[in-house]
């Protein structure tokens, strides 16, 4: 069978650890995709940066609309982030009949409701496993390996930029300001890393998980969002004095008037496992009725672990792909639910 064509925008740090996950790994991936996968062009603002990094086999324009109108590209991996032209591209892919893998979670937070509809009526999947918690498969969890539970509730680290931060400013005694230019430094951050210390970034990634897990729609503005910036070293040197540490947290859960979302430093206990969830690593817990509490932790930011996301949803598509559209499932559907209306 032909290798399936992929189209990447945007070669940030993600992008370039897709290229290398998947050139490393490509005999597994095939043999597991069914079908070779392959990234035959790219769209960057700096062409001549980004063909010396991708090589002559990859064509690399500076044009993202050329590649969505390519025939030969039955999936868009979109890299680019934020809801501006990253927003036109998707549903430009979309409307084209591709296929569409990203990471922006800013995007689908924000703009899922009409993101999922317009990839419904068109019969194509958007797939975001890469957006939540970086390398951790949670999406998966949430869609395919929890599905038999009613859940309760779920809880976690999902920034790992945070997490780094206060992580750093407990066991070091580091600056905030100091520990977040590294948390960049170490492409870790978003571009705009007021999303990652205002909560922003975490409250996007737990509204799809929220999403998902009581099948509502996305609402981004229903969630209370709170960061870490109000946060003193002394705060956190008290906590330690009493036994806690700080931790930002998401939460989501059913409560009587429906479904709550909410991202805010939380006083965690010292022995729990997730007070001990350091550096840039996540950890999210999901509470099933039938299944009990489980766990999943991993990389949450970073060039490979967020690539290893990516291309999971890449396998996944190359397999249905050579499904019958008849019997092909939804990436993603979800049902109106009157808990949304209560989300406030
Ligand atoms: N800025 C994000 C974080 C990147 O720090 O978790 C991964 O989504």
């Amino acid at each position: 069978m032909k290798p399936i064509q992929a189209g990447l925008l945007g070669l940030g740090t993600v992008g370039g650890g897709v290229f290398d996950v998947l050139r490393r790994n490509q005999d597994e991936i095939s043999r597991r995709a069914g079908r070779g996968i392959q990234i035959t062009m790219v769209a960057a603002r700096d062409v001549a940066r980004a063909q010396s990094l991708v090589g002559p086999d990859v064509q690399v324009l500076g044009d993202a609309s050329a590649i969505i109108a390519n025939p030969d590209i039955a999936i868009v991996i979109e890299l680019i982030g934020g809801c501006g032209i990253a927003k036109t591209l998707v549903l430009e892919a979309i409307a084209a009949g591709k296929h569409v893998v990203t990471a922006n979670k800013a995007l689908l937070a924000v703009h899922g409701s009409e993101i999922f509809a317009a990839a419904s009526a068109r019969g194509v999947m958007v797939a975001f496993e890469a957006a939540v918690a970086g390398g951790i498969p949670i999406i998966k969890a949430l869609r395919e390996g929890l599905t038999a539970n009613r859940i309760q509730w779920l809880a976690g680290i999902i920034n790992g930029t945070t997490n780094f931060i206060l992580s750093e400013m407990r066991s070091q005694g580091r600056d905030f300001d100091v520990v977040l230019e590294e948390a960049q430094r170490l492409g870790y951050a978003e571009a705009d890393p007021g999303f990652d210390i205002q909560g922003v970034d975490a409250a996007h990634k737990l509204t799809l998980m929220s999403a998902i897990a009581f099948g509502i729609p996305v609402q981004f503005d229903k969630a209370h969002v709170e960061g870490i910036t109000a946060l003193a070293t002394a705060d956190i040197r008290y906590a330690e004095q009493l036994g806690y540490r700080i931790k930002l947290l998401g939460i989501t859960k059913r409560v009587d008037k429906g479904v709550e979302l909410r991202v805010h430093p939380c006083l965690v206990p010292a022995k729990r496992l997730i007070a001990n969830v350091e550096g840039a690593m996540n950890a999210v817990v999901v509470q099933g009725d039938a299944v009990g509490t489980t766990l999943y932790y991993g990389k949450g930011a970073g060039a490979e672990p967020t690539a290893s996301a990516v291309i999971a949803d890449l396998v996944d598509i190359a397999r249905l792909h050579t499904a019958d559209p008849e019997h092909r499932v939804p990436h993603l559907a979800f049902q109106p639910h009157t808990l949304a209306d209560a989300m406030d």
